[in-house]
């Protein structure tokens, strides 16, 4: 891992809280329909809940991911996985997998040329890409919100700060093609995602917007929470949790 970067994940905020990302994943394994022996690389695989249900399944799965609070919680839930840290859009791997999977994963890839090049390498020649992400629009209710009280606090937030690439399907499937992917599915849809709970929605805030705040103030971070929180609970909050405006994007692409 580059360790000039801090590691701002919190792998146990991440199992307690957001058990959902995974719980939706098991769908992506049914659409990836793996066969006993394969070979799989899971890119991104968290705290490893997914790779474990690929290993039940008989599939030979290794995974990875950038955070190395992840990968050590993972390593301690499933010590019989091979778990590395390591960079998505710099694989060594070569010509080894029938299969990339990829869960809740490439949105937070802002180079999505060299993470397509490097999953195309990883790839055996007529291997697939199986991959689900957030697509255009995604979450853009609470980012929206979230953005305008960072600049009504008198914090500069730039479009570089911003940390996630939603692309839409015409922009994300015309790139694999011109990194020689042949698409065989590809489909975009709203998941409205329930966010337990009273505090479902300041919960996600704290897992997923960590490098926004960086260097924000604590006080100052939790007044812009209380703000948005109240400015998105008619749109947002219904019978008890709150609702996130998911869109998602899913891939099925072949190596050519
Ligand atoms: C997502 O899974 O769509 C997502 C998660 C955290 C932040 C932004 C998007």
């Amino acid at each position: 891992m580059n360790t000039t970067k801090k590691d701002l994940w919190d792998a146990s905020l991440y199992d307690n809280n957001h058990a959902f990302v995974s719980n939706y994943g098991t769908d992506l394994i049914s659409l990836l329909n793996p066969k006993q022996g394969e070979r799989v690389l899971d890119v991104g695989c968290g705290t490893g809940d997914l790779a474990n249900m690929l290993h039940d399944l008989h599939i030979d799965v290794v995974g990875i991911d950038y955070s190395e609070n992840m990968i050590e919680q993972a390593k301690q839930k499933y010590p019989h996985i091979p778990f590395y840290v390591a960079d998505a859009t710099a694989l060594t791997y070569e010509n080894e997998f029938d299969c990339v999977f990829s869960n809740a994963t490439l949105h937070w890839i802002k180079n999505p040329e060299k993470a397509i090049e490097s999953i195309y390498q990883s790839l055996k020649l007529g291997g697939r890409m199986v991959v689900e992400f957030g697509g255009g629009g995604n979450v853009q209710t609470i980012t929206d919100e979230l953005i305008k009280q960072i600049k009504n606090a008198g914090i500069p937030f730039t479009d570089e700060q911003f940390p996630w690439y939603f692309p839409t399907i015409g922009e994300y499937t015309s790139l694999l093609e011109s990194k020689n992917f042949q698409v065989g599915y590809a489909f975009h849809f709203s998941r409205p995602t329930k966010l337990s709970g009273e505090d479902g929605l300041r919960n996600w805030l704290e897992m997923f917007s960590p490098s926004i705040f960086e260097n924000v103030d604590t006080v100052v971070k939790n007044n812009i929470f209380d703000t948005v929180e109240k400015n998105l609970y008619e749109k947002l909050y219904r019978n008890g949790n709150w609702y996130a405006d998911y869109k998602r994007i899913r891939i099925i692409a072949l190596k050519k």
